[in-house]
């Protein structure tokens, strides 16, 4: 393990939260509370607050990403978003494979490959979920199903574009329920994740992938989530909506 290749990732996942409006409140405050992070900082917004993240993050450490892309280039498929119009505006990154994604908006393994492939091709950095139910933890799946989904996301994406993919452990019973994963539940499916990683693109793409960890990521939490060696940081729903949480997360992740 090499943790000191990695620089620990914190991105915010905003979900269907915050206003163009409300954002520029938002993101005020976020501005000061992780001006001096030593990790990359990154907050996911609603399209709709995209143009104004772009704008208002200009000169700042924070980089702005979205949360789903689709994965044709242009064409009939109303109210979907294309990875040319995010990169048009001035957007890095975006998130494919969200849990929610997939339970609420029938997300399939091959889908979340296609919005993967799609966001790399047009130069984005994908920050792609992958974790498991509850029901498939306690039958005891989680590594067989993780390690499924991270192979069928990264189908056809190239070791070149490996450098712009980010994996989020999400565990889906962890997802905005306020149970955490313990810090080795953590470590242990980030772990098995690097080594999948290893088998398709070989040790060095391995151990420069940042894995992050994500499901009630909080300012109490962090520290230790993050001390593990393949913890390399986390996806943050809920804290990712108070400055002050969201800045106590980017100091942990900056020691
Ligand atoms: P949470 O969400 O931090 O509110 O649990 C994490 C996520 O869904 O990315």
């Amino acid at each position: 393990m090499n943790k000191a290749k990695r620089k620990p990732v914190i991105a915010g996942n905003w979900k269907m939260n915050k206003t163009a409006t409300e954002a520029v409140e938002l993101i005020d405050a976020l501005i000061p509370a992780v001006k001096d992070a030593d990790c990359t900082v990154v907050i996911c917004t609603p399209f709709t607050t995209l143009a104004t993240a772009v704008e208002k993050c200009k000169g700042t450490n924070i980089c702005v990403g979205a949360e789903n892309v689709h994965f044709e280039k242009s064409g009939a498929y109303t109210g979907e978003i294309s990875a040319d119009m995010l990169v048009d505006l001035g957007v890095k990154y975006v998130i494919t494979g969200h849990s929610e994604r997939r339970q609420y908006f029938a997300e399939t393994d091959e889908t979340v490959n296609k919005r993967t492939k799609a966001a790399l091709e047009a130069g984005l950095t994908a920050i792609v979920c992958v974790g498991e139910s509850l029901a498939q933890r306690e039958q005891g799946v989680t590594e067989e199903l993780v390690r499924l989904q991270t192979k069928i996301a990264l189908q056809n994406v190239t070791a070149e574009e490996m450098s712009r993919v980010i994996i989020a452990y999400e565990p889906v019973w962890a997802i905005g329920t306020g149970r955490t994963a313990t810090s080795e539940q953590a470590e242990e499916v980030c772990a098995a994740i690097r080594k999948v990683l290893g088998e398709l693109y070989g040790e060095e793409i391995a151990e420069a992938t940042v894995v992050q960890y994500g499901g009630s990521m909080n300012a109490a939490n962090a520290e230790e989530l993050l001390s593990k060696p393949n913890v390399d940081g986390g996806l943050i729903g809920g804290a990712s909506l108070k400055a002050d949480a969201f800045g106590a997360i980017v100091a942990a992740a900056s020691k």
